[in-house]
């Protein structure tokens, strides 16, 4: 049998968005509460800061309901895109849908099992498969993985869950081993400054920063306001703007506080705006993103995101970063404007966690289900 594990959120499905683009009782609003009805309320979309995740299986031969031949899949909204997808040999898809906390993952080479998944709860937005009802945990065997959403997050690290799959060696999109990898910022950011060395900073600019592996570590000297980035949160976490030495002591006793956490320092840029560069397979989208609330972090306040021509330079920053660890399918690339000069700085890469534009959800979903056919498609089924 077949699984995607991952978070299509219900808004990059682009099922739950109301014409009003209001965000009702969204998994990830914590208290479950609305988000206004305003559609350039982008902070959410950043990253999925919930672990919900959908999980699409399709599983041949293990059919709960003891019908052989029935792909099923673990999944939430993911099944209403996945909707009568088929494998390229007929056999049909199965998704089941879940988060991080709310799963197991057993693995073994002494049974032919290899891999068996209990999930102990749905995704709140996940409707069970036929067979299965909400609220029972269930165990399946995963044939396939999309994974949406961040593994390590401030409240919980799910990378246990992730090293099972990977141990199992369960097909995935993104790779397992890039998600992996993109659990750790540092490891991302060495990436970009040696594609940055390989390129030229003319062709692919990326922000200059200084690494610490810890508060010990943290000399800078460079210039101000600067910006600490703690650790490898995403959606803004962990991130502080710094505007002198004696603010950059006082922050450097707060980071002994949290010994196992590394930092990275870097300038403060003032800026006109970000940049945002989305590439999913071979379709590729621009944003740029306006803060209105005079915020210095974009993502984290009420902006306006608009599509913007994808120059080939985009594409290029887009098709380099692609081919970070492996490779990646989904990824965005973020950069940010300078206000005074215009020049563009990548700030970061994010990989299969990237948020979609609701206004593209529906369409961006569809190069996901079909790049994920396709490679369904080559990891399970036979070839001539
Ligand atoms: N060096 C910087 N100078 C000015 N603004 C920054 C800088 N680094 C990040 N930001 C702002 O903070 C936001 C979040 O930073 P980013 O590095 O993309 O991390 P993440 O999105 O993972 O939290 C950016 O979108 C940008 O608006
Ligand atoms: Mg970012």
């Amino acid at each position: 049998m077949f699984v995607l594990v991952g978070s299509l959120r219900p808004i990059e499905l682009g099922i739950c968005v109301p014409t009003t683009y209001g965000y009702p009782n969204r998994p990830d609003c914590p208290d479950g509460s609305r988000r206004p009805a305003n559609r350039f309320f982008f902070d959410t979309l950043e990253h999925p800061r919930a672990l919900q995740g959908t999980w699409v299986h399709s599983t041949p031969l293990r059919d709960p309901s003891g019908s052989s031949g029935v792909w099923r899949c673990v999944c939430g909204k993911a099944e209403v895109i996945l909707k009568g997808a088929t494998l390229a040999d007929g056999r049909p898809i199965a998704v089941y849908q879940t988060g991080w906390p709310d799963l197991h993952v057993h693995a073994s080479t002494y049974s032919s099992a290899r891999i068996c998944v209990e999930i102990l709860r749905w995704a709140q937005c996940a409707t069970p498969p036929d067979g299965h009802q909400a609220g029972k945990r269930i165990t399946m065997q995963p044939d396939f993985v999309l994974i949406r959403n961040e593994v390590k997050t401030p409240n919980f690290d799910g990378r246990s869950r992730l090293d099972g799959l990977l141990f199992a060696g369960v097909p995935a999109m993104n790779s397992l081993e890039s998600i992996l990898l993109f659990c750790e910022r540092p490891a991302v950011q060495g990436h970009l400054h040696r594609l940055e060395r390989k390129m030229g900073e003319a062709e692919f600019p990326v922000v200059k920063q200084h690494f610490c592996s810890s508060s010990k570590t943290l000399m800078y000297g460079y210039t101000f306001p600067a910006v600490v980035k703690v650790g490898s949160a995403h959606a803004g976490a962990g991130k502080m703007k710094i505007m002198d030495h004696r603010q950059m002591s006082d922050f450097r006793s707060v980071l002994e506080m949290m010994p196992d956490e590394h930092c990275m320092v870097e300038p403060f840029i003032e800026s006109q705006g970000d940049l945002r560069i989305q590439k999913i397979g071979t379709h590729y989208r621009a944003f740029k993103r306006i803060g209105l609330s005079g915020d210095w972090k974009t993502n984290t306040c009420t902006s306006v995101m608009d599509e913007i021509e994808c120059t080939q330079r985009y594409r290029r920053w887009a098709d380099a970063a692609a081919e970070m660890f492996g490779g990646l399918d989904i990824l965005t690339v973020d950069a940010i404007i300078e206000a005074d000069t215009g020049k563009e700085l990548i700030l970061e890469v994010n990989g299969t966690s990237s948020g979609l534009h609701p206004d593209k959800a529906q369409e961006d979903n569809g190069f996901i289900k079909d790049l994920l056919l396709e490679k369904m498609n080559a990891a399970l089924c036979r070839t001539g």
